[in-house]
């Protein structure tokens, strides 16, 4: 069935993706493609009802700043720049772009000097939104009016009289711009004229209904995790074909100590096999101090293990994952070009063995973003402390410890997290945090315990605060809370002597330390 949707192109902004995600919350499909990833009869063949230009952290006037083709302009649907898409509309129209008198982050107020603008449909004159930015536009090519400004920024919004193409300089996807969702619905109801189209009870019931299809008599695999993604991809698969599913989790022995696996997957009635391979990780780990190499091996042996329990099982046709859209625009999107560079190897996005290259894939939950395969987790019943569960990376604790892993240290953390796990809960802020963990580091220091002599290993807490675990803050976690963690862990934990906070936001530092 053919949808009306929105395309964006991605211009880098760390906020593109919530541009996709707001117009999906209004309820309008939306696709997200780099822009050099999309040719324009491309764009042309999939008919979007509209196109959004995203923001970008680069000047237009910059040697290898990314441009597109004028001729996108002849495509006669209705087209919508943000920030740096706005000056890109601009600079493709011969219009001009400059400095700003002062960069400009964060809250400014809109003046709109056009209410009848479509674009504008129902806001008041004057609103607060949300600037980024360090370029504007100086002067808008001839066709153009201007229809907006902010005290310090004189072109802040202006449209193409006749070519349906508007632009903003401020953002408004981001939470903080007041009526920002009001113009991107003006733009997608009223300008693009797009239906009402994606409600996700309407999804999980065709999911259902073509994997069933899809399917028939043959078998499934799926390497479970046990994270939100894979255990709503395995629910929902079970309803559609019921035990012609095969869940395979592998015990890498560097999962947390909480993890009750199989008793969560009994609760909702789906099989799986829990494979034992704590010592084949480990002997393969031992020696091993670089991190990228931790996460090549522990990702290659996992599919090694995978497979060899997969071929186990007689008419497999199919492999099940839990990819999920962000998944798509990481691994498909900046990365692949020279704008950004690859900062970790993800463990579950490393590329598939020949024998497993055979199957065919499926991925019911490819088109969502997080808090949508959540949505879903909830209206299937599922319960929230696995849809709300923090997220835990692929290779485990095997990168929370850094530097050479042994037994010792893997049992150290395991007690140390287990105690996080509980104070998250004791003190009620589990849900306030985005993700929490303790990172052990390879250095021992002294210290006394009951008079005596001490010494012994550096743990780190690790806690932030994120929408998309692009960027993150570190969060600010009370003292008594940190008190309360640092005693017990220290007074509980026999070969933990020294806890520190680790106050770092991403960018610059990542969530995990390796
Ligand atoms: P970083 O450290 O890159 O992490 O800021 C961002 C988010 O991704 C998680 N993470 C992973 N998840 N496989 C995963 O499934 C991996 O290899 C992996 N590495 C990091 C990390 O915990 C954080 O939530």
């Amino acid at each position: 069935m053919k949808k009306d949707f929105i395309l964006i192109l991605d211009f880098g902004s760390q906020y593109s993706h919530m541009i996709a995600r707001r117009i999906r919350d209004i309820g309008v499909y939306t696709l997200l493609y780099n822009y050099n990833e999309i040719s324009i009869s491309h764009i042309i063949s999939k008919q979007p009802k509209g196109l959004i230009l995203s923001g970008g952290p680069f000047s237009i006037y910059e040697k290898g700043s990314p441009l597109i083709s004028k001729n996108i302009f002849q495509l006669n649907i209705p087209i919508f720049g943000i920030c740096y898409g706005m000056q890109l509309i601009s600079f493709l129209f011969g219009g001009k772009i400059k400095k700003s008198k002062s960069k400009e982050y964060g809250k400014s107020y809109f003046i709109i000097d056009h209410p009848n603008n479509s674009l504008f449909h129902g806001i008041p004159d004057k609103s607060i939104v949300w600037m980024s930015h360090f370029d504007e536009v100086k002067n808008i090519p001839k066709e153009f009016s201007v229809i907006g400004h902010t005290s310090s920024c004189d072109i802040a919004a202006f449209s193409h009289i006749s070519k349906n193409i508007y632009a903003v300089q401020f953002h408004p996807e981001v939470k903080n711009t007041e009526y920002g969702i009001s113009i991107l619905k003006n733009f997608v109801f009223h300008i693009c004229k797009c239906n009402l189209n994606w409600k996700l009870n309407n999804f999980v019931q065709n999911t259902i209904d073509n994997i069933k299809k899809r399917v028939d008599q043959k078998k499934v695999i799926l390497g479970f995790s046990g994270g939100v993604d894979s255990f709503v991809t395995a629910y929902i698969i079970h309803k559609a074909i019921g035990n012609s599913l095969n869940c395979i989790f592998v015990d890498t022995g560097l999962l947390l100590k909480t993890e009750k696996i199989s008793s969560l997957c009994k609760k909702m009635n789906f099989p799986i096999k829990i494979i034992n391979a704590k010592n084949h990780f480990l002997s393969k780990l031992t020696g091993i101090v670089d991190p990228e190499m931790k996460r090549k091996i522990i990702g290659k042996e996992f599919l090694y293990i995978f497979q060899k329990e997969s071929e186990k099982i007689k008419n497999v046709e199919f492999l099940a994952q839990g990819t999920i859209y962000s998944d798509i625009i990481e691994s498909s999107g900046f990365s692949k070009t020279s704008i950004s560079y690859s900062i970790k190897s993800h463990h579950n996005v490393g590329g598939l063995p020949k024998t497993l290259m055979k199957l065919k894939l499926i991925e019911p939950l490819k088109e969502l973003f997080k808090d949508e395969v959540r949505k879903i987790g909830e209206e299937l019943g599922l319960p929230k402390e696995i849809l709300y569960r923090h997220p835990f990376p692929g290779p485990g604790l095997g990168i929370r410890i850094i530097g050479e892993i042994n037994e010792e240290k893997i049992s150290l953390l395991k007690e140390a997290e287990n105690i996080l796990s509980q104070e998250l809960k004791n003190y009620d802020i589990y849900n306030f945090v985005s993700q929490a963990f303790i990172v052990l580091l390879p250095i021992k220091s002294v210290g006394i315990k009951g008079d005596k002599r001490t010494y012994e290993y550096t743990a780190i807490l690790r806690a932030i605060n994120t929408e998309d675990f692009m960027t993150a803050t570190f969060s600010h976690l009370s003292y008594d809370f940190l008190e309360k963690i640092s005693n017990r862990i220290i007074n509980e934990v026999d070969g933990i002597n020294r806890i520190a906070y680790d106050i770092t936001s991403k960018p610059p530092s990542t969530i995990e330390w390796e």
